[in-house]
């Protein structure tokens, strides 16, 4: 088949490369010139493991191309992705422009059926103002189906390739029948491609990431119950994640939720709800604790320098908003830069992947280490903020000797507590006691 998507960041970049993986022919439209370019002399953008194989394999291959030009993208195009951003807009809602921007410009564009396929997330309706945009400008047939994507940034490729399910909202059967053509090599192993309504589809999306987002600021409401009750979240994780109706995903305390998708979804979805006069009140406690979460480690630290963090200085480990991705959209790691600078402290960070991407955000507030024990040079304590792999099983011995202090804060409770009490660390975490040195 061909295809273009429209949009060629984290989800438009994968997209199209999954698809042409599969024997389709895919151009990937996008208006940022220098990341075309990019991307057309064979250098990816994004880092997610295993997508670079696949980008240049399908690009040599001839079956990936990319360019800035909307009207050459879709011209043989039977069906059109769109991938763009939404992002919040000043009251919280899911921003549009983008969406309808383009839609406007393919009613000017689109001579024969197409189908158009929003893969961006967007509000209940956004399917009906999509057709209504292209429909302004072209009197033709096509149809306009929701088909939210679910992937999980780090594991991109792989929830692409095998997704546990596909959703497709579209009320019209001849739109129906290409996405099941699409979508069948994705699916062959039998996970379903739901179909339903387009209002429904473009729902499920928010409603997943926001369930996603509770069950994380519900278990870190436990966190602080624990440390305020003496109990060990880790314990009361696995007690309560071996559970089948609860399950062992999404459990693990920390410092809150980040990224480009959770955020703005679970706000999204509470604008939304507003907007048709229902109060959905778990959403509000839900930001409202990761807001607080973000900042967890920060009274920890600052009561251990005796309420004074002027002149001292952090090394912290991971900028990333999680492991094996490069994308700091509402990383923790900057609410808490941002805290420790406005006291007062110097930081210096270290990020497996992220440090280009933070640099264009930070400039020089903060130093960048070549490494992560570089980055405990002269550093008062450590600050760890992403569980990257790489700082799992840290050589505990440079850290102590590299440290000012042999103390560790630590946002996603990588390390046990009698081990590292055993190290003579002072080290502190989410929802289990604190090890005093
Ligand atoms: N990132 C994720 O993990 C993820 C997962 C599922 C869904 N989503 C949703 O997918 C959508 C895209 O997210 P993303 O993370 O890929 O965004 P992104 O910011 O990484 O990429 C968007 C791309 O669109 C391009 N663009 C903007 N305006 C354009 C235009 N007029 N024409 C062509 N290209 C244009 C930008 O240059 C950019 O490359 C969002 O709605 C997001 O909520 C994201």
């Amino acid at each position: 088949m061909k295809i273009a998507v429209v949009g060629t960041g984290y989800v438009g970049l994968v997209t199209g490369t999954c698809f042409a993986e599969t024997g389709n022919d895919v151009i990937c439209v996008d208006i940022d010139q220098r990341k075309v370019s990019k991307l057309s002399n064979g250098e990816i953008t994004i880092y997610e493991p295993g997508l670079e194989k696949l980008f240049l394999r399908n690009l040599k291959e001839g079956r990936l191309n990319f360019t800035t030009d909307l009207a050459a993208g879709i011209k043989d195009a039977a069906i059109i992705f769109l991938a763009l951003p939404t992002p919040p807009g000043e009251d919280g809602s899911a921003d549009l422009k983008y969406i309808l921007g383009v839609s406007k410009q393919l009613g000017h564009l689109l001579t024969d059926y197409k189908v158009i396929v929003d893969k961006s997330t967007v509000p209940v309706g956004t399917a009906e103002k999509v057709q209504a945009a292209i429909a302004e400008n072209f009197k033709g047939d096509f149809d306009v189906v929701s088909n939210p994507e679910f992937l999980r940034e780090g594991v991109a490729v792989e929830d692409f390739m095998k997704p546990d399910r596909v959703v497709v909202g579209t009320r019209s059967d001849r739109a129906k029948a290409v996405m099941t053509e699409l979508y069948g090599p994705f699916v062959r192993s039998g996970n379903p491609v739901i179909f339903m309504d387009e209002r429904s589809a473009e729902l499920t999306k928010y409603a997943a990431n926001s369930f996603l987002a509770t069950k994380i600021s519900f278990m870190n409401e436990i966190a602080q119950l624990c440390e305020r009750l003496n109990a060990d979240v880790d314990m009361v994780r696995r007690g309560v994640g071996s559970d089948d109706r609860i399950g062992k995903r999404f459990l693990f305390p920390g410092i809150g939720y980040g990224g480009s998708c959770f955020p703005k979804d679970v706000k999204a979805l509470a604008k939304s709800s507003h907007d048709v006069n229902y109060d959905f009140k778990i959403l509000k406690s839900v930001m409202e604790v990761n807001e607080l979460q973000k900042l967890h480690l920060i009274p920890k630290i600052k009561s251990h320098f005796n309420n004074d963090l002027s002149g001292k200085h952090f090394a912290i480990w991971g900028l990333a908003f999680k492991p094996n991705t490069d994308d700091i959209r509402e990383a923790p790691a900057f609410y808490m830069i941002d805290a420790l600078l406005e006291m007062g402290a110097t930081v210096s960070a270290f990020d497996p992947e992220a440090m280009a991407n933070s640099k264009q955000v930070l400039g020089d507030k903060i130093t960048f280490a070549e490494g992560q024990y570089e980055a405990l040079e002269n550093a008062d304590a450590l600050i760890i903020a992403t569980e990257w792999n790489e700082f799992r099983t840290p050589d505990f011995e440079r850290i102590g000797k590299t440290l000012k202090q042999k103390a560790i804060f630590d946002g996603r409770n990588l390390f046990d507590l009698q081990a590292i009490q055993a190290l003579g660390f002072h080290y502190e975490s989410v929802g289990r006691s604190a090890i005093h040195a």
